[in-house]
């Protein structure tokens, strides 16, 4: 097992999460929470949460953190918007100064985001041992900065936690295999075990489908009336050419039934700059909402259009068809299962993809686990150092 093993006596374990940007709130409050509960049996796994900053108007931020209940970040980097190089720089400059200070045993990183990469990249360059959760997606498309985020970061840990066999072999295929100095482990998704926890809650205490006038306690169920869409990806949203398609394609769909868009900070300032508004009157556009608001509008609705990674997985999750407007996606085992269709951006192939009512295997087939990733990940660190 990997790790610098400390006397098995030692009842102490310091690890130091870095997060920064929305899924990433999402999948270390699974984790956070796993710590917390085997901290219940006495041992003792210090989490110090750095938080870059990346993301910061208060429902790209603050609301994860209330309502998942995620403790305080210990340090807020306050980094904020940038180009890459700036981005990831200053990320780097200042996360570095808090691992010379906190000195842990592990650093912990999250998923494909520039607030990965830096959190990595300052730990290897320490000589600290890196565990990436969500090791292994791949799109094969290098021109997602996403993907340049990935496999950098996966070559750079040593714990590698998978949330797929897919993700496994990829990582195979480029000669990241489990060995004397690294783990390589399917343990299944941490956003599954996020949903499995949260979606029971999120009915009890999400209002949003009354909010917005979609809640119609005796057909919501059987027929639902609205579509959800999401975009945030920057092949999409800063190519006015791709970006004036999707909305479209959307906007036609306004037709048939409500669009309910909840606009990403990123999509609001390119449809601004590309005057797309007054275009796509039909769609019907809201502000980002809190993970439970968008729980119960993924599960209610009649289907999702998408270009996230994370709502992909959760619409798959609730057994609602997905269509993804990109032209590949990390997450095939969706698309194999039926559940998921690339449709990409154009207008008539959305429509038609949208109307396509194709065989879909029963959903919930164990492709992401059993819920018990979280659990995984922090027996298996505590395993490593103990
Ligand atoms: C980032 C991640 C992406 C992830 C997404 C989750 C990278 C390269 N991209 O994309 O992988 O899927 O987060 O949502 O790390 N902005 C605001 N307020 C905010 C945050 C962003 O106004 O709180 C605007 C700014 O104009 C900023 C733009 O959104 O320039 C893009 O933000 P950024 O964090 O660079 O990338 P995302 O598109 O959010
Ligand atoms: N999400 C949310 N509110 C929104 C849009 C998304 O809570 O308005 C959640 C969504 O349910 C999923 C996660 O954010 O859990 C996905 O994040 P995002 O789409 O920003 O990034 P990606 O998964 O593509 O990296």
């Amino acid at each position: 097992m990997p790790g610098n093993k400390k006397s098995s006596l030692s009842p102490f374990f310091k690890v130091v999460t870095i997060v920064g940007a929305r899924p990433q709130f999402i999948k270390a409050a699974a984790v956070n929470r796993a710590i917390a509960a085997f901290n219940k049996n006495g041992r003792q796994i210090e989490e110090i949460l750095i938080h870059t900053g990346q993301h910061y108007d208060y429902l790209m931020d603050r609301v994860f953190f209330e309502e998942l209940e995620i403790p305080k970040p210990h340090y807020h980097l306050g980094v904020g918007s940038g180009s890459h190089g700036k981005q990831t720089g200053i990320m780097l400059e200042r996360i570095e100064e808090v691992l010379q200070k906190e000195k842990p045993g592990l650093v912990l990183v999250y998923g494909d985001t520039n607030s990965t990469l830096a959190g990595a990249l300052s730990a290897a360059k320490m000589h600290l041992p890196v565990a990436h959760v969500e090791a292994g997606l791949r799109s094969y498309n290098r021109d997602m900065p996403e993907e340049i985020n990935r496999v950098l970061t996966d070559h750079l840990s040593t714990f590698l936690f998978c949330p797929t066999q897919q993700a496994v072999k990829n990582l195979s295929k480029e000669g990241i295999k489990p060995s004397q100095g690294k783990l390589v482990e399917n343990v299944g998704d941490v956003m599954y075990d996020s949903i499995l926890y949260y979606s029971r809650i999120a009915e009890k205490k999400s209002t949003i489908l009354h909010d917005l006038n979609l809640a119609n306690p005796q057909s919501e169920i059987r027929n639902p009336q609205y579509y959800l869409a999401t975009l945030h990806r920057a092949e999409n949203t800063d190519d006015p050419r791709r970006l004036t398609s999707i909305l479209k394609a959307l906007n036609q769909l306004g037709k048939e039934a409500p669009v309910v868009f909840p606009l990403h900070p990123r999509t609001r300032k390119m449809m601004e700059i590309f005057d797309l508004f007054k275009k796509n009157r039909r769609i019907r556009f809201i502000e980002p909402v809190s993970y439970f608001d968008m729980l119960l509008l993924e599960k209610r609705a009649r289907a999702v259009l998408t270009d996230s990674g994370g709502v992909q997985k959760e619409a798959y999750w609730f057994k609602v068809p997905c269509f993804t407007l990109r032209e590949e996606t990390e997450w095939v085992e969706t698309v194999r299962s039926g559940w998921n269709r690339l449709v990409g951006v154009d207008v008539k192939r959305i429509a038609a993809g949208v109307r396509h009512n194709p065989r879909r295997n029963p959903a919930g087939e164990k492709m992401f686990g059993d819920g018990t990733a979280s659990k995984t990940i922090v027996h298996r660190l505590w395993r490593a150092f103990h």
